[in-house]
């Protein structure tokens, strides 16, 4: 079955970026010019997805109305002949792309807020994005996943070696097979100490998953009282069926992080067509230096 559905957990609290965060969501905040989530449902839209599910917490109409028409905006665009700006508003979701919201009340962790989203995914296979996790490729990560995932039909989970010291800031997994390739997935531990992670492959916020795995996220439900993991459900679903880890083409910036944010506004603003050139002219002048 196709992938046609997309899951943006953005209800986490972002307690990293705090004071931005406190009155809307951390994926509202924009490299350079654009916000983290809507390069995230750019990245889904291009791997052919056409249902967009945002799991919300607070803040959630700032990510509403960002992909909602924004009437007066448009007329006093109109107004003032400004074509360019009003075409780019308008085109932030194409017509056959939908968008719902689920809300998750309560933080109880990506697990739960996943789980949020099962009466509007059903059965079908879907994505998962960690609009965070912003990940620059030439062919979007998502959709070489989906290609993988219509090869094998089974989940695919992005992976990347990340340094050991800092094993416990990711789920860890450990494959057969080489790291530099697509492979099945034996284990996989959320935030491991560096001495008992069974690998260096680090998961990343991009996911397919089949719609299977809400039953495992229940499962995990009863055990109550704790944060809901979905590496803990994705490490039951691989007690019954394949998971495969991908190491994706691409270069990853952890935007929940302030230097890893800090580090993608840099990229994207020394590439930025606008922006670009003066701004390479700026940096090599030195006239930032304090
Ligand atoms: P993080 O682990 O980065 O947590 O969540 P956070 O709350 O967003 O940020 P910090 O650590 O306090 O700074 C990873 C992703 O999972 C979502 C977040 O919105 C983020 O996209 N999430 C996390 C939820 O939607 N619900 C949760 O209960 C937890």
């Amino acid at each position: 079955m196709r992938v046609r559905k997309a899951v943006f957990p953005v209800a986490g609290l972002g307690t990293r970026f705090l004071p931005a965060t406190k009155a809307s969501p951390k994926e509202m905040m924009p490299i350079v010019d654009k916000p983290l989530i809507q390069y995230a449902v750019e990245e889904a839209i291009a791997a052919g997805v056409t249902e967009m599910i945002f799991v919300t917490g607070r803040g959630k109409r700032a990510i509403e109305d960002h992909f909602d028409r924004a009437i007066e905006l448009e007329v006093e665009l109109e107004r003032r002949n400004s074509r360019e700006l009003l075409k780019m508003v308008r085109e932030i979701l194409p017509a056959r792309v939908s968008c719902s919201y689920v809300r998750q009340t309560n933080p109880l962790g990506l697990g739960h807020a996943v789980l949020c989203a099962a009466p509007l995914v059903g059965e079908e296979p879907f994505a998962v994005l960690l609009a965070d996790d912003l990940i620059e490729a030439k062919t979007p990560v998502l959709k070489q996943m989906v290609a993988q995932y219509e090869r094998f039909n089974c989940a695919i989970i992005a992976v990347e070696k990340v340094p050991r010291h800092k094993t416990r800031q990711y789920g860890i997994v450990k494959i057969r097979g080489a790291a530099s390739r697509l492979s099945a997935i034996s284990q996989i531990v959320e935030k491991p100490a560096p001495k008992d992670a069974p690998s260096n492959l680090g998961v990343v916020g991009r996911y397919i998953l089949p719609g299977r795995i809400f039953n495992h996220l229940r499962a995990l439900r009863a055990e109550a009282g704790r944060e809901l993991q979905l590496t803990d459900a994705i490490s039951s679903l691989l007690e019954v069926e394949a998971a495969y880890a991908y190491p994706f083409d691409g270069v990853r910036y952890d935007c929940g992080s302030k230097l890893g944010y800090a580090q993608a506004n840099l990229a994207y603003a020394l590439a930025h067509p606008e922006i670009g050139t003066d701004f390479r002219r700026y940096i090599s002048s030195g006239a930032w230096k304090r």
